[in-house]
């Protein structure tokens, strides 16, 4: 608004501000002081180092999730040309931050929102990242047979009953990127249940979850025929990501 530094700031402590600008300062603070989350006053948020436009069509990207990001990272070599699916991308947070650090990498990302993915393509051509193609696609349906060496995805997970809904910022966020049926699983169990056709042979499957999700979503890996599931903690302990891997090996005819 000001456009100005802290150190202007302090030393010009007793200025008076111009009316418009008041006016403009005291509308942002109504909105604030109505709960609405910093992430849509300002209009960003800062993602795994990336600077990200959010918007009231997109989650605010959460810390939480820059886990998921350095599991999948640890599994795809820097020079090697893989595949990647992100189901879910909203903002473009982990498709983006993929896409980022691993330029070799073709990465597809995937909404049901075609405005999150309009900001999802945004946020791609402000930080000049080329390597990421952006899809309208429930899941895995506009995708047809293709398939990924990785797939990710920070699907909705909180049960759809959950008082946290209603309150805080999680008030002001699409309810279609929180909440998923009565248990909170059902657009895990979807994916779950379609990724082994979408994933190469020896492919992994990765999904952020919710802290009591872990032993649900690595049974209904197992059940999907999926082999070294795994959970990985966040640093507060709790079980915040679980993978899996397709069994499928290469055969030596295909190669
Ligand atoms: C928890 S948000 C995650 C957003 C982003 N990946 C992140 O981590 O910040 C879940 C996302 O899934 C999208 N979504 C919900 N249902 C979907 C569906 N059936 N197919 C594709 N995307 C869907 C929502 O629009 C939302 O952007």
């Amino acid at each position: 608004m000001l456009n100005v530094n802290r150190a202007w700031l302090i030393t010009h402590e007793n200025d008076t501000l111009q009316p418009d600008t008041q006016a403009k300062f005291e509308a942002l603070l109504a909105r604030r002081l109505r709960g609405e989350p910093m992430a849509y006053i300002l209009g960003g948020r800062e993602f795994y180092g990336l600077a990200l436009q959010v918007t009231p069509d997109t989650l605010i990207p959460r810390p939480d999730t820059e886990m998921l990001v350095g599991v999948a990272l640890g599994r795809i070599l820097s020079d090697h040309q893989v595949d990647v699916l992100d189901l879910g991308t909203g903002s473009g947070a982990i498709a983006l931050a993929i896409a980022k650090h691993r330029p070799h990498a073709h990465v597809v990302a995937v909404d049901a929102s075609s405005a999150a993915l309009e900001v999802a393509k945004k946020n791609a051509t402000t930080l000049q990242v080329s390597n990421v193609q952006f899809v309208l696609s429930s899941w895995f349906s506009a995708l047809e047979t293709q398939r990924f060496d990785v797939i990710v995805s920070n699907p909705p997970y909180i049960e759809q009953n959950d008082a946290h809904l209603s309150q805080g910022d999680l008030r002001f966020e699409p309810v279609k990127a929180l909440a998923s049926g009565t248990d909170g699983l059902d657009d895990i169990r979807r994916i779950i249940a379609d990724s082994l056709v979408h994933l190469v042979p020896q492919g992994w499957l990765m999904l952020e979850h919710g802290y009591n999700q872990a032993r649900r979503v690595a049974d209904l890996m197992a059940d999907a025929g999926l082999v070294e599931i795994e959970t990985v903690q966040d640093l507060g302990g709790n079980d915040r990501v679980t993978i899996g891997k397709n069994p499928l090996i290469i055969s030596a005819h295909w190669s």
